[in-house]
């Protein structure tokens, strides 16, 4: 059975309620030793009541909440036969990635130890990534990312779900293609100026064709319960909706499990006739969103989320 840390969390989170977190290195300071190397994130030390001079623990902070111990930092010094110990407050894993190079940067070599567990830092640790390296997905593990998607809850278990994979270069063309006739018109209705629709065309193109694999997601109409009255309808055909978008949701987190990078595009909702003719689709496949595929070559900085006040109440 997994052991349970929280106890341990909850003490060291006491701990530092006990002492004071004096900041001498601040962010963007250099470092004592390597000048050129700079602090990514104020630093400091633990000043705690019984502890002697000399034995406190650094500190990391961010101002992220919760401002609760995020991670233990150990980083070996083999060069002084030390080693470092640090707890890191108010930051995400995003930081931890910049504060293990910094420790790189003066030769240090470290490890963080997560509180969150790293089946749910699945969830926070995602991100869209809209680069990606030139390096084919192995069809073993899309089929393997698609096959955990199927396994999103749906309305009914009905399963309305289906996913096109677009590999081939010819395909890719083909569906970039429809999809920007359809955004051309689109902008040009807005009245966009030319130039512009020009550029933005040609962005939303390029990143089909150089994603490694473009999976556009589904829903088969054939899947949707009737209803027998409109109001019945209506609601079936939006929880068909909803099952599908679960299943795409589900289709990023199995992917990122997997190593694998995602954005999900909205581009074929608007123009789901034209993608469904320029990939020869069955007329009940409706198109709800194409999702980018490959290895990642960039790591996004996480978008900021609304805070809990923001989005939750209590009745
Ligand atoms: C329904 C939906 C539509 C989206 N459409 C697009 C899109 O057309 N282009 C794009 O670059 N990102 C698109 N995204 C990705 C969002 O921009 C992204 O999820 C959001 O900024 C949060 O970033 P994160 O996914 O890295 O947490 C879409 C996401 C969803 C769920």
């Amino acid at each position: 059975m997994e052991r349970n840390w929280q106890p341990f969390w909850n003490s060291l989170d006491r701990l530092l309620e006990e002492g004071e977190v004096i900041i001498d290195r601040p962010q963007g300071s250099p470092h004592a030793c390597f000048p050129q190397v700079r602090y990514p994130f104020d630093c400091g030390y633990l000043a705690l009541p019984l502890c002697e001079s000399g034995e406190e623990m650094d500190v990391w902070k961010g101002n992220q909440a919760p401002p609760q111990v995020a991670a233990i930092l150990l980083a070996v010094d083999e060069h002084n036969l030390a080693l470092n110990r640090s707890l890191v407050l108010g930051l995400n894993e995003h930081a931890l990635e910049a504060i293990t190079d910094f420790y790189a940067q003066i030769g240090l070599t470290a490890v963080a130890i997560h509180r969150t567990p790293a089946e749910l830092r699945l969830l926070t640790e995602r991100r869209s990534v809209r680069r990606f390296l030139d390096r084919p997905v192995e069809r073993s593990l899309i089929e393997r990312v698609v096959e955990l998607a199927c396994w999103a809850p749906s309305a009914h278990n009905q399963q309305p779900w289906r996913f096109v994979v677009v590999s081939n270069a010819e395909s890719k063309e083909k569906l970039a293609q429809a999809l920007s006739e359809i955004f051309r018109r689109d902008l040009l209705a807005q009245g966009v100026p030319l130039e512009e629709i020009q550029a933005r065309l040609e962005r939303s193109r390029k990143r089909i064709l150089t994603a490694p694999l473009a999976v556009l997601l589904c829903l088969c109409e054939e899947d949707i319960q009737p209803g027998s009255t409109e109001r019945q309808r209506k609601g079936e055909h939006e929880m068909a909706i909803q099952s599908v978008a679960l299943a795409g949701g589900q289709f990023l987190l199995a992917a990122h499990a997997l190593g694998l990078a995602t954005v999900w595009l909205c581009a074929p909702l608007f123009a789901p006739e034209a993608a469904q003719r320029a990939l020869d689709l069955p007329s009940s496949w409706q198109a709800q969103a194409l999702i980018l595929v490959g290895y990642a070559s960039q790591r996004p900085t996480p978008p900021p989320r609304k805070s809990l006040s923001e989005v939750m109440l209590y009745r």
